[in-house]
């Protein structure tokens, strides 16, 4: 587990960034936080550091988006305005299980089933002054790529 402060939305970027050069085919990150913490500004960095071109943003009203113009295809979702009677009928869980890249799925808490077991949970909460931002691997895949993130920020 990774805590860190991160005092404005440009902090917040400059760690999805870090997350995005470092991920892959298979890179899965549940963003779990209330309304407004940063979901979507983490996001945006994922997206630069994998270099995608096209502005990324939020997903709330489209559900999914996708991004194939960079070093892997990004698929970003987000399940806030999604009830479970209708998870049943779009394929959500299999579109997510065969992309052939990475995964952000912001409110992934609503649906805990709908990832893999093997994640990143980036949790975002507010403060006064900012946001915390606490990231646990859930499994050794991406344990590995949580050690790298230490690593790069120590830098
Ligand atoms: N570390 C930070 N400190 C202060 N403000 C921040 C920080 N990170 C992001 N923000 C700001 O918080 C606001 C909400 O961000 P964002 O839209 O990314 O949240 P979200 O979690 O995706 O919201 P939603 O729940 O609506 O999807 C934006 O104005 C953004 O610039
Ligand atoms: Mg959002």
């Amino acid at each position: 587990m990774w805590t860190r402060h991160l005092s404005n939305a440009d902090e917040t970027q400059s760690l999805g960034r870090a997350i995005g050069k470092l991920a892959g085919h298979g890179t899965v990150v549940a963003l779990v936080g209330d309304l407004g913490a940063g979901k979507t500004t983490l996001a945006q960095g994922v997206g630069d550091g994998l270099g995608v071109g096209t502005p990324i943003v939020s997903p709330t009203f489209i559900l999914l988006a996708e991004y194939e113009d960079g070093r892997v295809p990004l698929l970003h979702g987000d399940t806030y305005r999604l009830e479970e009677v209708e998870l049943e009928g779009i394929g959500l869980e299999e579109t997510i299980e065969c992309w052939p890249g990475v995964v952000l799925l912001e409110w992934a808490d609503r649906f805990p089933d709908l990832l893999p077991s093997d994640h990143l949970q980036v949790c975002l909460q507010h403060l006064d002054d900012g946001r915390v931002v606490i990231i646990k691997a859930m499994g050794p895949k991406h344990e590995t790529l949580l050690k790298q993130l230490m690593e790069l920020a120590n830098e």
